[in-house]
């Protein structure tokens, strides 16, 4: 029998950043001196490991439902030597009861603190809570480049609708009204996304080809040719923003 399939071991974040972007919120975030740090929807952390070795004595708790990812977690942190300031909760965020802390991380995971749909108002309204006066957020969401057509949205995820996401400016304001100010705009490129897009399948397809008989193969071939028209039915109409926010103070 040949091996299982292999798991997004070609990502390194679960989302379209490069490193170089990366580099960059992990320096803007440490020079705010963070005692604490909270990720919500973490999966395998690997932003807040980064911001955790930049900043000595901080400490780190990051929330998923993902057991798989946060084992993937606890490895880095344990290789990396964080292990004994970063702790791992495997359960929802929703109405969580970790926080306030200094820096607050949500990257993709605006659906972890909300379930309105679109997330992002209620999310935002929550981030608030879980950020302290003088901290930051960092929150990574999507939103529409340009409206989509009903072509585009019915290739999209089940059910997508336009109403899903929002335009960057309406994403902006709703993080003013939620007591911010953005310190830092930046959203995704196209290079950004097509690395996601292809590590995120690249290693079942490799899989795939070298294991067309396997018996998983036929789900596999189903779930990837599934993703992959999705993809190019959003690409370059879904944009993903990351917004560093300052809390106003209360
Ligand atoms: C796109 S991934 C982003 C992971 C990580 N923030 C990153 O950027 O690498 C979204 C994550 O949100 C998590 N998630 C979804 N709903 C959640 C909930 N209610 N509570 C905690 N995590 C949740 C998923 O398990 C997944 O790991």
């Amino acid at each position: 029998m040949t091996e299982s399939p292999p798991r997004l071991s070609r990502l390194v974040f679960h989302g379209p950043l490069s490193e170089s972007r990366a580099d960059g919120m992990v320096r803007r975030l440490a020079a705010t001196r963070p005692r604490s740090v909270l990720d919500i929807g973490c999966g395998w952390a690997e932003p807040l490991l980064r911001l955790l070795a930049a900043v000595p004595d901080a400490k780190g708790t990051g929330i998923d439902v993902n057991g798989e990812d946060l084992a993937r977690a606890r490895r880095n942190a344990e290789a990396r030597g964080l292990a004994d300031r970063v702790e791992f909760v495997e359960e929802s965020a929703l109405g969580t009861r970790y926080g306030p802390a200094d820096v607050v991380l949500c990257l993709g995971a605006s659906q972890a603190l909300s379930t309105a749909e679109p997330s992002t108002a209620g999310a935002l309204r929550e981030l608030r809570r879980l950020v302290r006066d003088g901290g930051r957020v960092l929150l990574g969401e999507g939103f529409w480049e340009r409206p989509p057509t009903e072509a585009e949205l019915s290739g999209m995820w089940p059910g997508a609708r336009a109403g899903d996401h929002h335009d960057l400016a309406t994403l902006l304001d709703l993080a003013v009204e939620a007591g911010f100010r953005p310190e830092w705009t930046e959203t995704a490129g196209p290079q950004e996304w097509e690395e996601f897009e292809s590590a995120y399948q690249a290693d079942l397809e490799v899989w795939l080809a070298g294991n067309p008989l396997h018996p998983l193969a036929a789900e596999t071939r189903e779930r990837l040719d599934r993703h992959r028209a999705q993809w190019m039915s959003y690409r370059g109409v879904l944009g993903l923003a990351y917004l560093t926010l300052v809390p106003v103070a209360s």
